[in-house]
């Protein structure tokens, strides 16, 4: 099986230039032009098109139990809504309870995409407690699972939430084993004080939300993982990063010597606390944590994408129904919403179009956030996120000037809405392929579920 892409413009991290890019089994085996075709090549057409490295989404959720319930999709419908999108590897979080033995845990998540999944994935692996069984545990996950990124839960009292012995010992054993240290930053306590103090004064609808975990909370938080980091030398990435003060208070530390990344997600980059705040409970479709922000931050994470001090863009894609499970869970009760928003099928294209087509952001920068830091930072690169001979042929051909609209009517993703509807997009992957197999052709699914691989990954060495 091979495959050939023709007169496309390839752009990476780095570089952007005409050429063929030919494709063998599964890996890129050559690039440069007028390339002759195998005999039993598909050609692709890429004249007038990007071809960038697949995309790669490092913070999804698919399989979570969360607040009362379950997110709505499965590998099947998540692969095949990133695919369409662009993104041909997730990386999930492994969210296990207190209650629940890590390894177990793994095994259960790793069982849901096993079959079903379209595209590659790996796990982070949640730690939400942390004792002598569970470090045990975590060591066996990192040496002989191939799972090499930790995630903790600064925020969720009561839940996925640890306390600081816990985060120290965790800090600790991810440094000693080079393993990066994912982390959600909010003070808990501090959320469970403001949420009862509004809810005391009959304040209980979804515009709620943001007041009772303002921009300060999660700079608190930021501002602790960074303490802790720093004094236990562990490498940490600080998820869904939603504003100036939280992202400046990362970039400090990393300016005293923190190995700390920056991620921000998709919704705070083009929704705005106004869409929480709509009436009917409409509001509850856009609540997410932390909460999306006052509209003027969104010229700060833009400016730092393009800086390079934020280092990429994910979705948290949280996929749950607006009826039955935000309204039916959070009607009379703003801090029972099952906090997320399903993104995972739209970020490249909302990237594109708020991005690049805007002048916000440049071509390489795009990849760069959208796929190859990604790939740097959790073990995947050069494999994926680079267009290189011997990588995976993993490979997206954008046409710019494709336009649509979104729809929860047309979308992949298993929600009653989207978060989007209406919006107008400027660009599309028309194909991408997955280890050499085309999983989209003309915009349209054909990938094959089941064929995405679990990618095993190697710690950093220290
Ligand atoms: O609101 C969010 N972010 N939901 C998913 C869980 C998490 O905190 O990432
Ligand atoms: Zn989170
Ligand atoms: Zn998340």
């Amino acid at each position: 099986m091979s495959l050939l892409i023709r007169n496309g413009n390839i752009v990476t991290d780095t570089e952007n230039y005409h050429a063929d890019i030919l494709c063998e089994g599964e890996t890129i085996t050559a690039i440069g032009e007028r390339l002759a075709a195998p005999a039993d090549a598909e050609i692709v057409d890429a004249a007038g098109k990007y071809v960038f490295p697949g995309f790669i989404d490092p913070h999804v959720h698919i399989y979570l139990p969360f607040m009362g319930t379950y997110a709505k999709d499965d590998y099947a419908s998540a692969s095949r809504a990133a695919l369409i999108g662009g993104t041909t590897t997730l990386i999930e979080m492994c969210c296990p309870s207190r209650a629940e033995e890590p390894l177990e845990a793994l095994r259960l998540w790793m069982g849901k995409a096993e079959g079903l999944s379209a595209c590659d994935y790996s796990f982070h692996m949640g730690v939400t407690r942390f004792d002598d069984a569970v470090e045990a545990q975590l060591r066996k996950i990192v040496a002989t699972e191939g799972i090499t990124s930790f995630k903790v839960f600064l925020a969720y009292k009561g839940a996925f939430g640890i306390d600081d012995t816990e985060l120290y010992h965790t800090l600790k054993l991810a440094a000693e084993l080079g393993v990066v240290v994912t982390a959600h930053c909010e003070n808990a306590q501090l959320i469970a004080e403001l949420q009862a103090a509004l809810l005391a004064e009959g304040k209980t609808g979804p515009e709620w939300h943001e007041p009772s975990r303002p921009m300060r909370v999660e700079a608190e938080g930021c501002h602790h993982l960074m303490t802790f980091a720093e004094l236990t030398g562990a490498s940490v990435y600080v998820v869904h990063t939603s504003n100036r003060a939280a992202a400046e208070t990362v970039l400090a530390a990393r300016a005293r010597g923190v190995d700390a990344k920056i991620e921000t997600v998709i919704p705070y980059l083009t929704l705005d606390k106004t869409y929480a705040e709509r009436p009917d409970f409409e509001g509850a479709k856009y609540v997410m944590s932390p909460p999306i922000r006052d509209k003027s931050q969104q010229d700060y994470l833009w400016a730092a994408l393009a800086a390079g001090d934020i280092d990429t863009v994910a979705t948290d894609h949280a996929p749950f129904d607006f009826e039955d499970q935000k309204r039916r869970l959070g009607g009379s009760d703003f801090t029972k919403i099952p906090n997320g928003i399903p993104s995972v099928e739209h970020r490249i294209d909302l990237l594109y179009t708020h991005g690049v087509a805007t002048g916000r952001i440049d071509l390489n920068t795009f990849v760069r956030c959208a796929s190859t830091t990604a790939a740097k930072t959790f073990g995947l690169y050069p494999k994926k996120g680079a267009i290189a001979v011997g990588c995976d042929a993993d490979l997206v051909v954008y046409d710019p000037d494709h336009r649509s609209t979104i729809s929860v009517k047309t979308q992949q993703m298993n929600t009653d809405y989207s978060a989007f509807e209406g919006w107008k997009i400027a660009g599309r992957s028309q194909f991408v392929s997955v280890r050499g197999q085309a999983a989209v052709r003309d915009g349209e699914f054909v990938g094959t579920p089941g064929r995405g691989q679990l990618l095993r990954r190697q710690p950093n060495s220290k």
